[in-house]
């Protein structure tokens, strides 16, 4: 599908930046167009990959004490479509909920999935907001809610891990605003592990993650006309046990270069575009990011492999 001429225009800009930059690097989230994101869909049942398992897993295990976590009367806002398992699950073991509110930038995807949720729990009040919550969401835009006994903010998955830790501490600060005094989080965070288990996970056999990888390549040639040699680049995930990450690479085979907006990038034989981190806490290390976002883990949840974790985080 073409993307606007806006969307465009930010794309292009993206990559001169990034291909321009030392080390070269693209943003992660230009992965997500429609065949990304069937191929991240497709990631998540691949064997290796086993964050999404753990979290549901997590999910199954302990829902009622999450649940009893948020107690009555809460208004939950989940970043994110709604669309998932976890969310139902959590939908269905809620105490009197006051209301429901999935922020979702796609509108197409808000609206199929709130129609689905106010069918499926007629009596919760679905109030889907479209905005992008890795931008900051004017408060006043949540400020018309139904009075609750408390906002939690659900970030289930892993997507934290994606942001570098400024980033992650500034997300952090941005919900505890949301979530408001007396508020709390409710967010997904993948947990240190062996670097054979995440090189694993990051490079499935299948080549599913190594497809997801160079569907950036692809989009820059269909909607930035970009040249780029066929199979010239690998996909390389590679753990950073000083950074606590694992990260993804795109690793020229050969010497080549990459015409895209009228510019040249000329790459040797070895050198990378990053384009993607994948950061694993300890507990104790989220506990700390989030203490300086100002606020104080409670309660973390693990599934029963002990693989992902969830925290509970308060706000002052
Ligand atoms: C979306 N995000 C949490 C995934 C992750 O594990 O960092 C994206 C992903 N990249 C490669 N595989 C999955």
């Amino acid at each position: 599908m073409a993307i606007g001429a806006k969307a465009r225009e930010a794309f292009l800009n993206d990559v001169l930046a990034g291909l321009s930059a030392a080390p070269r690097a693209l943003p992660c989230k230009y992965f997500y167009d429609a065949r990304g994101s069937a191929l991240f869909e497709a990631i998540c049942e691949s064997p290796e990959y086993y964050v999404t398992r753990a979290d549901l897993a997590l999910h199954e295990a302990h829902i009622g004490a999450i649940s009893d976590h948020i107690g009555p009367e809460a208004h939950v806002i989940e970043f994110g479509s709604g669309s998932g398992v976890k969310t139902r699950k959590l939908l269905a073991a809620l105490h009197q909920p006051r209301a429901y509110t999935p922020i979702e930038i796609s509108r197409a995807a808000l609206n199929a999935s709130a129609r689905q949720l106010a069918r499926d729990f007629p009596d919760i009040e679905i109030r889907p907001l479209q905005a992008d919550y890795t931008l900051d969401i004017d408060a006043d835009t949540l400020q018309l809610d139904p009075p609750s006994r408390r906002r939690v903010v659900y970030f289930p998955g892993s997507t934290i891990g994606n942001f570098d830790h400024d980033e992650a501490e500034a997300f952090l600060a941005r919900m505890g605003r949301i979530a408001r005094a007396n508020g709390a989080i409710l967010i997904g965070v993948d947990l240190m592990k062996s670097e054979s288990a995440l090189v694993a996970a990051y490079d499935d056999a299948q080549g599913i993650t190594a497809a997801f990888n160079r569907n950036l390549l692809d989009r820059m040639r269909n909607e930035l006309d970009a040249r780029i040699e066929p199979d010239v680049f690998a996909h390389e995930a590679r753990f950073n046990a000083a950074e606590g990450r694992i990260e993804m690479h795109l690793v020229a085979r050969a010497a080549t270069a990459i015409e895209v907006g009228g510019q040249r990038f000329d790459f040797a034989a070895g050198e990378s575009i990053h384009t993607e981190n994948s950061y694993k806490y300890s507990v104790k290390a989220f506990r700390e990011l989030a203490g300086r976002a100002g606020l104080v883990s409670k309660h973390v949840w693990k599934d029963p492999e002990g693989l992902f974790s969830m925290h509970w985080l308060e706000t002052a």
